[in-house]
């Protein structure tokens, strides 16, 4: 049994993982409430950090503080970027950087100062266990959602893709910044707003991270409208199908 502290930004992401926690009991911190339960025999701490780099890493940081977990895993939606991701699938970051960080000249573009680094790697055991569950995930996802609903977001057989997250504080919604994001990290397979925060936090922390995105848009000019009606149809179940499993796995 371990102690691990599970993350998302918005409450759809949450709330059937909370569902999922019969005996959790809550603790205010800094505005947050961090859900103390079980989960699939280990002890989990469920928190809901808000949207942004700032929220994800004041997060993290309270959770290191007071909850000392031992694991701590993101699930959440992100933005598709790489031209092979569809709206859907599902990317495990095995890297996560900061795309709008540059402390450039004094040191390379998007590295952190004082880490030596611009791409933290996630646990290689915990990508390897969210990357199971996400394949079990995507295959219920007809079972989950009615075929209607699959057909008015363009669902089709998603996949599962592990490689590089990037985050940053902007929600990218036109194509152009797509593209601009796309060539200047061309192995960028999803944006979002936390996974690299938590990510640095996590590695200040040496606690093992690894972050799971199901992708809502492709952070174009539509991504507003697409993600919209993912979260309300589609997120919630995913996520608490990938962290079940994923617990399981543990
Ligand atoms: N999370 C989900 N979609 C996103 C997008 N297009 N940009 C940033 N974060 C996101």
């Amino acid at each position: 049994m371990a102690r691990i502290a599970v993350i998302s930004a918005v409450h759809e992401e949450l709330a059937e993982i909370l569902a999922l926690m019969p005996d959790e009991r809550v603790q205010r911190v800094a505005g947050r409430e961090f859900w103390l339960g079980h989960l699939q025999g280990h002890e989990v701490v469920a928190v809901l950090s808000g949207i942004g780099k700032v929220a994800g890493a004041t997060t993290a940081a309270i959770l290191h503080e007071r909850f000392a977990p031992q694991y701590v895993l993101f699930t959440g939606v992100a933005g598709g970027l790489a031209p092979g991701v569809a709206v859907g699938d599902v990317v495990v970051g095995t890297h996560c950087l900061q795309h709008d960080l540059s402390a450039a000249p004094l040191f390379p573009r998007w590295e952190v100062p004082g880490t030596g680094t611009s791409r933290f790697a996630a646990d290689a055991v915990l990508v390897q266990v969210l990357t199971e569950a996400a394949r079990d995930a995507v295959t219920w996802l007809p079972k989950l959602v009615s075929a209607e609903t699959l057909r008015a977001l363009g669902l089709h057989r998603p996949t599962v893709h592990r490689g590089l997250i990037v985050s940053g504080d902007r929600f990218i919604t036109s194509a152009a910044e797509s593209q601009a994001l796309r060539e200047a990290l061309p192995e960028a397979l999803a944006v979002d707003m936390e996974s690299a925060a938590v990510a640095q936090v996590c590695w200040d922390y040496g606690t093992p991270f690894a972050a799971v995105r199901t992708l809502s848009d492709r952070a174009d000019d539509e991504a507003h409208v697409d993600f919209q009606a993912f979260m309300r149809d589609v997120a919630r179940h995913y996520s608490a199908r990938i962290v079940r499993k994923a617990l399981n796995l543990l």
